[in-house]
């Protein structure tokens, strides 16, 4: 049904949104369908999140952001996987469920019926950006609320999740925190409000130090100029980076009264640059911003120290045109695509800031290994776009030496990508001595597929083919922990 949507002609190549249609059931078993072999040396838990569904009865969401956090979760032992997923139970997928009916306000998504349905309300969170696995806690994250805690051997859900009353009413936590490899530390933030001031709220930045316990330790505000769309920072051994962009919620009245959404406020302001925040991770205090040309960086890379600089890796865009394909995903007109990758130097002794461009490719969701979160490391891989005839969804991977060297591996037409993430082989020697894992739609089929690649030589050893589809996610997170169902069943 799915291809015949998304297909206008015969001999057409389907296109990528057909991979945002629904995924309504929850599945569990070993997958038996693999070309090639699942590496025996490595073993762990690749949990995946993203929006599971983007319609609910007859209605369509009204932004990608919107549908309901699915966690996925693949599980490798003995070279078996295993696959489950399953749906986030918040409030707004227990209801929408039930009434077949839209019943909460998203980040582009109204109620039906108009001011006297949404006013004052605030929207919802979905549960659907990314998810965690530190302290004892398997979280699915999304920046416009609370984590929720879901148990990592089946996926049920847990609850909203507080670190036992760390996180007051009103805080937020970004999807994208990051574990700190020499302390064990979980450092996110969420963008929140410090007070009242002449002009009204004034927007700060809190962050939050989570100990390796997965207790919350500290937490700190950062003030700042704008309401900022910050989404992600990166980490090096001694700072956290943040970008405060060009990408700003506008006259937020409207939303507060009902009449319009979030996202039909977010907006590219060209007169405002681009500011970097260099957060000290021993105080959770600024100490420095530069200041940039206009534009954003939505997602962020790695980070390092080389004597007085801070280098940050991050994929800039100058616009927010994507957001007009976000609101409307299965328009098939609508383009995805990434952005620049580029690399930022912040001197902290001089207030210097130098940048240059990485790769040619468009590009997004960079990811490395993370054992080197924070120190200058040498492989990274992002999702790109490239031109190839169908879609510009992410159809192709790369590797990337930090020189820049890059190597595309293109998917053939008609099959798109997704964000690559790195898994350790056991007792891994080197940097890049593992495992890129990489969920693929493909659009003839209507069913995804995880690839396994060397990350040395990118040299794919296994496809596991699932019995379905996934909805494109957004974020995946892997541990080498395996957990107790699937181990003892492995
Ligand atoms: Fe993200």
């Amino acid at each position: 049904m799915a291809e015949a949507l998304h297909r206008r002609g015969a001999n057409e190549i389907p296109r990528a949104d057909g991979g945002l249609e629904n995924l309504d059931e929850e599945h569990a078993y070993w997958i038996d369908d693999i070309e090639g072999d699942v590496p025996k040396d490595f073993s762990g838990t690749f949990f995946r999140n993203g929006p599971g569904r983007q319609r609910i009865g007859n209605t369509t969401y009204g932004h990608w952001f919107d549908g309901d956090g699915m966690l996925c979760a693949f599980s490798f032992a003995n070279g078996r996987a295993h696959f489950r997923n399953r749906y986030v139970r918040t409030p707004k997928y227990i209801e929408e469920t039930a009434a077949k009916a839209i019943r909460y306000r998203g980040f582009g998504t109204q109620i039906p019926g108009g001011l006297r349905k949404n006013f004052l309300k605030m929207p919802a969170n979905p549960a659907n950006t990314h998810t965690m696995w530190h302290g004892g806690h398997l979280l699915a994250l999304n920046e416009g609320g609370k984590p929720w805690k879901v148990e990592p051997s089946d996926l049920s859900t847990v609850g909203e999740f507080t670190y036992d009353g760390g996180l007051k009413a009103g805080d937020v936590f970004s999807a994208h925190g990051k574990v700190h490899p020499r302390t064990g530390d979980y450092i996110n933030f969420g963008a929140g409000v410090s007070g009242i001031g002449l002009t009204g709220p004034k927007p700060c930045l809190t962050i939050y130090r989570i100990g390796g316990d997965g207790k919350l330790r500290d937490r700190q505000q950062v003030p700042i100029a704008t309401f900022p769309f910050c989404h992600d920072f990166a980490l090096s051994d001694r700072y956290a980076v943040f970008s405060i962009g060009s990408i700003v919620f506008g006259n937020m009245i409207p939303v507060m009264l009902g009449t319009q959404s979030i996202s039909d406020q977010i907006k590219f302001d060209p007169s405002i640059t681009m500011k970097f925040l260099v957060v000290d991770l021993e105080t959770l205090t600024l100490t420095k911003m530069f200041e940039s040309s206009p534009g954003a960086m939505i997602h962020c890379g790695n980070a390092w120290e080389e004597g007085d600089e801070v280098v940050v890796d991050g994929m800039f865009t100058d616009n927010f045109r994507a957001n007009k394909t976000l609101v409307d995903v299965f328009n098939p007109d609508g383009k995805f695509g990434g952005g620049t990758y580029m690399r930022y130097r912040l001197n902290i002794a001089t207030g210097k800031m130098t940048s240059e461009r990485v790769c040619e490719t468009e590009s997004e969701f960079p990811t490395f290994n993370t054992v080197w979160a924070g120190r200058r490391n040498e492989v990274n891989y992002t999702a790109c776009s490239i031109k190839n005839g169908a879609d510009s969804f992410f159809n192709g991977i790369q590797r990337i030496t930090r020189e820049g060297d890059a190597k595309v591996l293109a998917l053939p037409k008609g099959l798109y990508g997704s964000e690559p993430v790195f898994a350790p082989r056991h007792d891994a020697k080197a940097e890049d001595d593992g495992y890129v894992l990489e969920v693929v739609y493909d659009a003839f089929k209507h069913r995804s597929e995880l690839q396994i690649y060397r990350a040395d030589t990118m040299t794919q050893e296994a496809t596991l083919k699932l019995k379905h589809h996934i909805p494109h996610q957004f974020h995946g997170h892997f541990t080498q922990q395996v957990f107790s169902e699937v181990a003892a069943a492995g």
